[in-house]
């Protein structure tokens, strides 16, 4: 298989990498990154003994995701800006990334004819209340609350419509939140991790009750190659692990694991228009596919931990 990655210098993206040519060693993969602040070189590293080849560039660059895209059997979309907090300080990245970037991509699938996977978020379907055990389903209606979510969910709509207009060959997933090797230290999991290292403070926003629902990125990159090889294209498939649990208790379960003070914590204002839980029930790529995750929380966290040490 030859595939183009877009966005595989971040987070997911080089997780999804790693992950891929550790199974299929023979297989050609493409990385198209923009090599934002959100991307790490070190991400990258280990990466030269595969067919791997990597261009710097803007997924809204047309022609040269066009190019990059000729001979490709699939194309999956990682490229995005991925933090609330900067969406909330200014949201033009946000539109022009995710928006203006994935038509731009999806204009590329549409000449060329190629399969096309977009990686998204559960952050679409808004907030549930904190006490309930109402979950996101594929059939949840789409209320995003904050830009970043916004601007995912307009990439997420754009791909539907082009399934539906043109009949490409697209499918979506809407995952939760991913935790695990080479995350930004913006990210919750990371700065915990690295400030309890350090024995500084852990900045946690408001009374640190929102509920996440976790996975481990490994189980979300092993849903996304299910969802290549044996998902229904025009569907959209929900991933996730059960990992529902509140910020403050990931937080003090990693403190426990470090052998770190909970008073490391501080309550910070919180985040404007924070949304109070993510829940998603992942029943229908479980039922379809065949996929189940692998990691519980505390396997993942300890994993997640050992890359962090290693990388002080
Ligand atoms: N992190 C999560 O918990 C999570 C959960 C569900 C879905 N997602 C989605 O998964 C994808 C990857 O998330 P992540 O956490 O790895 O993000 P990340 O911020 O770590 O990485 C994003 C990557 O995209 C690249 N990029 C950004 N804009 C680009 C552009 N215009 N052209 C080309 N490359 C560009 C960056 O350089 C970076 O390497 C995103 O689409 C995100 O919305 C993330």
């Amino acid at each position: 298989m030859k595939i183009l990655v877009t966005g595989g210098a971040g987070f997911i993206g080089s997780n999804f990498l790693h992950y891929w040519f550790g199974r299929h060693p023979k297989d050609e993969i493409i990385n198209f990154d923009f090599m934002t602040y959100a991307a790490d070189p070190r991400n990258l590293v280990g990466l030269e003994k595969y067919n791997y080849s990597f261009i710097k560039g803007d997924i809204a660059d047309r022609e040269l995701v066009g190019k990059a895209i000729k001979d490709v059997d699939a194309v999956v979309n990682f490229a995005a800006e991925s933090h609330v907090d900067n969406s909330i300080n200014d949201s033009s990245r946000f539109v022009h990334s995710n928006i203006v970037g994935v038509h731009s991509v999806l204009e590329a699938v549409r000449r060329h004819g190629k399969r096309f996977h977009q990686v998204s978020t559960d952050e679409v379907y808004g907030s549930l209340p904190l006490e309930s055990s109402l979950r996101f389903t594929e059939e949840s209606g789409y209320r995003p609350m904050n830009p970043y979510a916004a601007t995912k969910a307009s990439a997420d709509h754009l791909v539907r419509s082009y399934f539906n207009t043109y009949g490409i060959d697209v499918t979506i997933s809407n995952c939760g939140n991913n935790y695990g090797p080479r995350q930004h230290l913006e990210k919750l999991i990371p700065k915990t991790i690295s400030n309890a290292m350090k024995e500084q403070k852990i900045p946690l926003y408001g009374n640190g009750m929102q509920v996440r629902d976790w996975i481990y990125v490994d189980d979300h990159c092993s849903a996304i190659e299910t969802i290549l090889r044996k998902g229904v294209v025009g569907e959209t498939y929900l991933i996730g692990a059960d990992g529902e649990m509140p910020n403050i208790k990931i937080v003090k379960l990693i403190l426990r694991e470090l052998g770190k003070p909970e008073n490391l914590i501080e309550y910070i204002k919180d985040r404007p228009g924070h949304d109070v839980r993510y829940a998603l029930d992942a029943s229908k790529i479980r039922k379809e596919l065949g996929w189940s995750s692998k990691y519980s929380i505390s396997e993942g966290i300890k994993a997640t931990i050992d890359w962090y040490r290693e990388l002080k």
